[in-house]
């Protein structure tokens, strides 16, 4: 398992989601439960997808989810989120986790993966994408 330091790459994309890992959000061990985490991922891409789609988006695929590295109680966590692609009425969005250890210093990669949100109407049907190349 590759481990990433600050001296291994900076967050790419842009920060859509600061929060705190809380005793609340943990799994039996005690580490934050995964889908947690993943969870605000999905929401982080969605705050960029629907900006880009300019209205309702819906989470149709992740692809490459990884995690890299645990998530610990005390952690402030960073969601960034950069579109890759954006079809007719649909994109991807590369979205990285970091933490910074106890609040403190450490930054390191913790998770990944690339979201596709749908751009939908209000019958819940893909809609196309306002200046989509494809
Ligand atoms: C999103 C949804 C409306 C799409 O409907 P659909 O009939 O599958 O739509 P289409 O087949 O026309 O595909 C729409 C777009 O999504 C893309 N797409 C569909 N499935 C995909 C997948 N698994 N991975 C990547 N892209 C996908 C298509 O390529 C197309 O993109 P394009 O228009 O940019 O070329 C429908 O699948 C849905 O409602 N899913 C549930 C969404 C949801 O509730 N998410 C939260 C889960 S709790």
């Amino acid at each position: 398992m590759a481990h990433h330091t600050d001296s291994d790459r900076e967050p790419a994309g842009e920060l859509a989601i600061r929060t705190l890992a809380m005793p609340a959000d943990t799994n039996p061990a005690g580490d934050i439960f995964g889908g947690w985490v993943l969870a605000q991922m999905d929401v982080a891409g969605g705050i960029i997808a629907r900006g880009v789609a300019k209205g309702r988006v819906a989470t149709v695929a992740v692809d490459g989810m990884t995690f890299h590295l645990p998530v610990f109680v005390g952690d402030v966590v960073c969601c960034y989120g950069a579109v890759t692609r954006v079809g007719r009425t649909s994109m991807a969005i590369h979205v990285e986790t970091w933490a910074l250890r106890g609040g403190g210093g450490e930054r390191v990669l913790v998770t990944e993966g690339v979201f596709t949100y749908v751009a939908i109407g209000d019958d819940r049907r893909p809609r196309i994408i306002d200046g989509a190349s494809d």
